[in-house]
């Protein structure tokens, strides 16, 4: 099919896109090009009802997705003109983009975005060696600049965030809901290219703050190793508001702080257990000392093993990408 010029650009910012993080790996969007128009919409059937009735983590993974689908474009030279929620009435429709003006990428832009294909969830214990105050404080300005905020938990709050996710942990394996989740989402068959492998689940172990149990039946395949997130550093991400734009907005936030930690060396992995229950969200909640509403935690550090972790899969670009018209009338 005849693309404009235009419009591969977008068709390749959005291949890039799919490389974003997502709840459980659903890869809640899905992405249509209509003449010079790249369209990003909230795919509902994605969505975990069990832990995200509101779809309050869609709306953040959807966000993730259109950051990555700008840094693609700024990485080719191009900057974007994004309205996001542009569709008064068509509350799926999440983001309308379309080129800006050319702007010769800079070194930065082009390690943030080399970054998109290298960046992966790594839930095993990290190292001793501490992550750089001033490290921490570029993390937080960037996602400054994508209108969240970030809280950098203090040793003294550590305990506080682990019996949060622990509580949370608990209090969903007691729920069937959840439990019917977490196998519909789990080690799906390759040809769906999503869903979370037991390939990157990690094996259970004493930990500073737990992380999701993705291989209950105990076959995660990443071993432990000798890490015990000594030196990590747990950031909770939050903002003023949880409307949709906020949330939106959260995930560009999410995004552009894991693609940061990445090109910094850094590994990274989400923890969103302690948002997606009320009495573990309030504890959070707590630790911004009620500055805002929590949206997830982060946990970031030095990996200790050189084994990479496997990538996840990602469903076939013709599945996620729809070209509905062509060319520009
Ligand atoms: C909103 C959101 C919430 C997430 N929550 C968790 C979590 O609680 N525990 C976890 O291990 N990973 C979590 N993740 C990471 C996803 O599982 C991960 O992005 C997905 O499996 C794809 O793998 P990748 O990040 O390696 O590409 C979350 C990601 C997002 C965007």
């Amino acid at each position: 099919m005849s693309l404009s010029a235009p419009a591969r650009r977008l068709r390749a910012a959005a291949r890039s896109a799919l490389h974003a993080p997502s709840v459980f790996n659903s890869q809640p969007w899905s992405w249509r090009i209509n003449g010079d128009t790249l369209l990003l919409y909230a795919d509902r059937s994605r969505q975990l009802h069990s832990i995200d009735p509101d779809g309050r983590l869609l709306m953040i993974s959807c966000g993730a997705a259109l950051h990555h689908a700008r840094t693609a474009l700024a990485a080719d030279g191009w900057s974007a003109e994004v309205e996001c929620l542009p569709g008064a009435g068509h509350p799926d429709l999440l983001a309308r983009i379309r080129l800006g003006a050319a702007v010769p990428p800079g070194p930065r832009t082009r390690r943030t975005a080399g970054a998109i294909r290298r960046r992966r969830t790594d839930r095993r214990p990290f190292g001793d060696r501490a992550v750089p105050e001033n490290l921490l404080t570029r993390l937080r300005r960037c996602v400054e600049l994508e209108g969240a905020y970030l809280h950098v938990v203090r040793q003294d709050q550590v305990p506080a965030l682990a019996v949060a996710c622990e509580h949370a942990a608990g209090a969903e394996h007691e729920d069937p809901a959840y439990l019917a989740d977490l196998d519909r989402w789990t080690d799906r068959p390759a040809w769906r290219g999503d869903g979370v492998p037991a390939g990157t689940a990690v094996r259970p172990a004493l930990r500073r703050v737990p992380v999701r149990d993705f291989a209950p039946g105990g076959t995660a395949g990443l071993v432990t190793g000798t890490g015990v997130d000594k030196g990590a550093a747990y950031v909770i991400l939050f903002g003023s508001a949880d409307q949709p734009g906020d949330l939106l907005r959260a995930g560009e936030a999410l995004s552009a702080l894991l693609l940061l930690a990445t090109a910094e060396g850094l590994a990274s992995a989400t923890l969103s257990e302690a948002v997606e229950v009320s009495w573990p969200r309030l504890l959070l909640r707590d630790l911004l000392s009620g500055l805002g509403e929590p949206y997830l935690a982060v946990r970031l550090g030095y990996r200790v093993s050189g084994q990479p972790v496997p990538a996840t899969p990602r469903r076939f670009p013709a599945e996620a990408i729809k070209v509905v018209a062509p060319r520009s009338g």
